[in-house]
């Protein structure tokens, strides 16, 4: 399959992917169930509230339920909220409603991959989080390029992580390690509960899938076209950058003070039942994140972040 045949593909997949029905409401709830992806939030809400000096316009990315578009729009922004799935953006539209913050969003759909509409410089700052620009490969390189066109003042993005995800694919029950309510009704944490023994019990070393993500960066691909053709909504073809690599992608479209970061790093490091421990008990809970975004913004553990690496820089 060459590159030309999955450019097609990786938008359609991403598109049906997050156009199902419930994605939009699982989404929104994902902070109450994965203590990763509490501390990732965390991370980039205090890296935005330390960024937002001379920010008016705001360009956001695959913004999906709009975790970071009405945040900034309750600080004042105004901001385009742009994303492929409709779905998504209804999600968004229904919390914006309840944050009141209605007057100061601008819903888009639209695919990162044509971004022409756009003239160079148009907001003051672009951001796009957790990963959809991961999911536009191969054009990735080119929606940064794009990305980076359309943005004035700064750009703050978080993309998947290659060295962040290669750990991943020698531990099948990763997520568990993050479950903070084992009880929720949530379906993925149901999953991850009941399908927990029979993924240790099915689990194969396998070398070949680890070097293969270590040389490319691509995750998935041939399956996920295959599931596709089938009539499936497959996760998305996704690719997984160095941090190196992205931090020269940057550099070369113009980019200054570019800081790298990887969100999770230290939360990493600690079992379970420590974790839940910590995330239950307000104080220690506020410490810690304090404490996991310094230790996380040391550009030598980014590597080591959990599946996002994030970057940040201005024009
Ligand atoms: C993991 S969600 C992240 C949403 C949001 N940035 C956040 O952090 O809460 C990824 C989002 O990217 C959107 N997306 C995926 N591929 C896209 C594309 N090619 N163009 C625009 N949006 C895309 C999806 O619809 C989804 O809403």
């Amino acid at each position: 399959m060459n590159k030309n045949n999955i450019k097609d593909y990786s938008r359609k997949i991403s598109e049906r992917m997050w156009n199902l029905p419930d994605k939009g409401e699982l989404e929104s709830h994902r902070e109450e169930t994965f203590m990763d992806d509490i501390i990732q939030k965390s991370h980039i809400e205090r890296t935005l509230l330390e960024n937002l000096e001379g920010i008016d316009t705001v360009f956001d990315a695959g913004a999906g339920c709009g975790r970071f578009s009405i945040l900034l729009a309750k600080q004042g922004c105004h901001v385009t909220h742009f994303d492929i799935s409709q779905p998504m953006i209804d999600k968004a539209k229904e919390l914006a409603e309840r944050a009141g913050v209605m007057d100061r969003i601008t819903f888009v759909k639209g695919a990162l991959e044509d971004l022409s509409e756009y003239p160079n410089r148009s907001f003051d700052m672009v951001i796009s989080f957790d990963a959809p620009i991961s999911y536009t490969y191969p054009n990735q390189e080119h929606v940064i390029g794009e990305l980076v066109r359309i943005a004035k003042k700064r750009m703050i993005i978080s993309v998947t992580s290659r060295l962040g995800s290669l750990p991943l694919l020698a531990n099948p029950i990763q997520k568990n390690q993050f479950l903070l309510n084992e009880h929720s009704e949530d379906p993925f944490v149901q999953w991850c509960v009941s399908n927990r023994q029979n993924a240790i019990d099915t689990f194969h070393f396998n070398k070949s899938n680890i070097e293969q993500l270590m040389a490319d960066g691509v995750m998935g691909g041939e399956y996920e076209i295959a599931e596709y053709e089938k009539g499936g909504a497959p996760w998305c073809i996704t690719y997984a950058f160095m941090p190196n690599e992205l931090e020269g992608l940057l550099r070369s479209f113009g980019m200054k003070n570019i800081k790298m970061a990887g969100p999770g790093a230290y939360a990493r490091t600690i079992p379970h039942e420590i974790l839940v421990k910590i995330m239950n008990d307000s104080k220690q809970r506020s410490d810690f994140l304090d404490v996991c975004y310094k230790f996380d913004s040391n550009p030598y553990v980014c590597g080591m972040g959990k599946d996002n690496l994030l970057a940040k820089g201005d024009l």
